[in-house]
């Protein structure tokens, strides 16, 4: 279960000086819910991902993971999510499976449950082809892929993915699609963002739409299409966002 509680983050910009990038978000995701987090670039998706795999801290409020407070447990957070973002680090010279057995020592795992998850993950993620080839001749779609091999090695409870499929071909997305629905199936709960709006409504149970910092409606996307009368993410979206225009505009 993920708690996110009246979250501010400020940030200084030389220019401007101080702005908020995220203003009194609140959501919740449920045990094996899949959760999207939809909004354009700048909205502040990496920014909120970011507080609550505890890479960065937030200016207010709280976040539960699995009931550990973020600033307060952190390494009991860490241990409970798999977080997948735009510049997760690999070791170039290392191949995934070597990448894996790393992470999956470094989270102090049998070698034997490293040995059957690699296999699983493996064909999971459909890279037996270049599981022992270096990261660095890999394409950008099979480093991805090894990013996702390696958030999944501890078999967190929770994934927080950021824009999983960005920039990938549709097959590559197709088998990161498929390991969510996976996970989903196994129980795990799933935060993902995107601005892929059709991406989200196959994927999603619940999606947070999100614009300039503020989350502006969460809700099922059948709810969302019953309350706005539109009969896709992309038209909802843009109904809310006209309407915070015309209450600025009018205000
Ligand atoms: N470390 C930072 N310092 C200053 N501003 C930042 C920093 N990180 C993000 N921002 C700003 O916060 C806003 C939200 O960014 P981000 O969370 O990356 O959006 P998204 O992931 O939705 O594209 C943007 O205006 C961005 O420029
Ligand atoms: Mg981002």
């Amino acid at each position: 279960m993920i708690e996110v509680k009246n979250i501010n983050k400020r940030f200084h910009d030389r220019k401007t000086g101080d702005f908020y990038a995220l203003n009194d978000i609140s959501f919740t995701v449920s045990n094996g819910e899949i959760f999207g987090l939809l909004g354009p670039n700048g909205a502040g998706k990496t920014t909120m991902l970011r507080i609550m795999s505890t890479i960065m801290e937030q200016t207010d409020g709280t976040v539960l993971i699995n009931g550990f407070d973020s600033k307060q447990k952190p390494e009991e957070v860490k241990r409970s999510i798999g977080f997948l973002s735009g510049n997760t680090k690999l070791y170039k010279k290392l191949t995934p499976v070597e990448t894996m057995r790393f992470f999956g020592s470094f989270y102090g795992i049998e070698k034997k449950v490293i040995n059957q998850r690699i296999e699983a993950i493996v064909d999971r993620l459909d890279m037996d082809d270049f599981k022992d080839r270096i990261i660095e001749k890999l394409s950008t779609g099979q480093v991805q892929k090894t990013s996702i091999a390696r958030c999944m090695i501890h078999d967190p409870q929770i994934y927080i993915l950021d824009e999983p499929t960005l920039g990938l071909d549709i097959l590559t997305s197709r088998t990161i699609i498929g390991f969510i629905k996976g996970e989903k199936e196994k129980g795990k709960t799933i935060i993902f963002s995107t601005h892929y709006m059709e991406e989200a409504d196959t994927l999603c149970d619940r999606i947070g739409l999100i614009h300039q910092g503020s989350l502006i409606q969460t809700g099922t996307i059948d709810e969302l299409k019953e309350k706005t009368g539109k009969n896709n993410i992309r038209d909802i979206f843009l109904y809310y966002i006209d309407q915070e225009e015309w209450i600025d505009d009018y205000a």
